[in-house]
């Protein structure tokens, strides 16, 4: 049955500006103090990765260092390495997540590694993080297909997140990299993941390239799902995959669930003037039909 409360996880300042043109540094602290502001619990707040890699997030302890804390917020950070942990806690991160795929070519592509390597480098990860008392996410990639090898089976999916999870993970986010999924695929995908994992463990993280993650996302709200991964404004796109576009945006997830009578102690007002702000940095309005309507009045 329908969750009566969603969580929602902001990904718009990592996901969404790891993608996008470089903004500067202190654009990126005042959209994570305006969504903090407009209610949002949970803000993955930067990157600590190879900026060879992805140069957009370079600046990510400098994003730590100057914004806001309120009280109630979880400040996160994507950490694949020791090293990138290590940084996340010189910055003080609440949280950080590692980041594996379902698909060895994304794997590839994306950590310079395999599958099995990567879950060999995530478990030190851990253990420093334990040893620190911090709770640790983890995200799989291409669970509805991948950029290179196109199908992947479900029962890669559910094996990497049923490791994940048994490695110590609280929380595994199911990504859709390149928003190709359909409703029925992604019921199917989340059905055979809650087999080894918990559906109270489990998130979506879905991108919007083909403008279905919002109905992927109402399709599976009734088997249980409660997290939600968006990113205000649909900001981004992928790196690995052309033409690829953002994270569903938060703003049309908030006005859904807000229909639905879930709770999300979200302001969408203030979310949609979060996205219209970060937007003027962007050679971009806001991705998001939501905001454009409330903008619109
Ligand atoms: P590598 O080249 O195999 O790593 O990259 P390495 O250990 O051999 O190090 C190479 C260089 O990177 C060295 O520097 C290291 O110091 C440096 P050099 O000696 O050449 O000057 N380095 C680092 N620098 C800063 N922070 C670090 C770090 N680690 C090494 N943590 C590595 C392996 C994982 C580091 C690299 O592949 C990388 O950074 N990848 C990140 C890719 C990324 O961020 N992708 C986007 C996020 S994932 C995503 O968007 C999907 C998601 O949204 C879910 C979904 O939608 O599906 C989460
Ligand atoms: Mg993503």
């Amino acid at each position: 049955s329908l969750p009566q409360q969603v969580k929602i996880v902001e990904v718009g300042p990592r996901d969404g500006l790891q993608n996008e043109q470089a903004v500067p540094v202190e654009a990126k602290i005042e959209l994570v103090n305006a969504l903090a502001h407009a209610g949002l619990s949970y803000i993955e707040t930067g990157a600590f990765v190879s900026p060879k890699w992805v140069p957009q997030m370079a600046d990510s302890t400098a994003v730590f260092d100057g914004i806001e804390r309120l009280d109630g917020r979880t400040y996160a950070a994507l950490t694949p390495n020791l090293k990138g942990f290590e940084a996340a806690i010189a910055a003080s991160a609440d949280e950080v997540a590692i980041f594996g795929a379902a698909s060895e070519a994304f794997s590839q592509k994306n950590i310079n590694c395999s599958i099995a390597e990567s879950l060999k480098r995530f478990a030190p990860v851990i253990e420093a993080a334990k040893a620190h008392n911090m709770k640790v996410r983890g995200y799989v990639s291409c669970v509805l297909g991948c950029p290179y090898q196109g199908e992947v089976a479900l029962s890669d999916v559910a094996y990497v997140a049923e490791q994940l999870w048994q490695m110590g993970c609280y929380e595994v986010s199911l990504g859709d990299t390149i928003g190709v999924g359909t409703p029925l695929h992604a019921q199917r995908m989340l059905a055979s993941v809650a087999e080894k994992v918990p559906m109270q463990q489990l998130a979506l993280h879905f991108h919007n390239t083909y403008g279905q993650a919002l109905a992927n996302i109402a399709s599976c709200l009734p088997m249980g799902v409660a997290t939600i991964d968006s990113a205000v404004a649909g900001l981004g796109g992928c790196p690995y995959a052309k033409g690829a576009s953002g994270n569903v945006a938060t703003e049309d997830v908030v006005y859904m669930l807000h229909g639905m009578g879930i709770d999300t102690g979200i302001d969408l007002n203030q979310l949609v003037q979060a996205g219209a702000t970060i937007c003027q940095h962007l050679n971009h309005g806001p991705r998001s039909n939501v905001a454009l309507a409330e903008l619109a009045k």
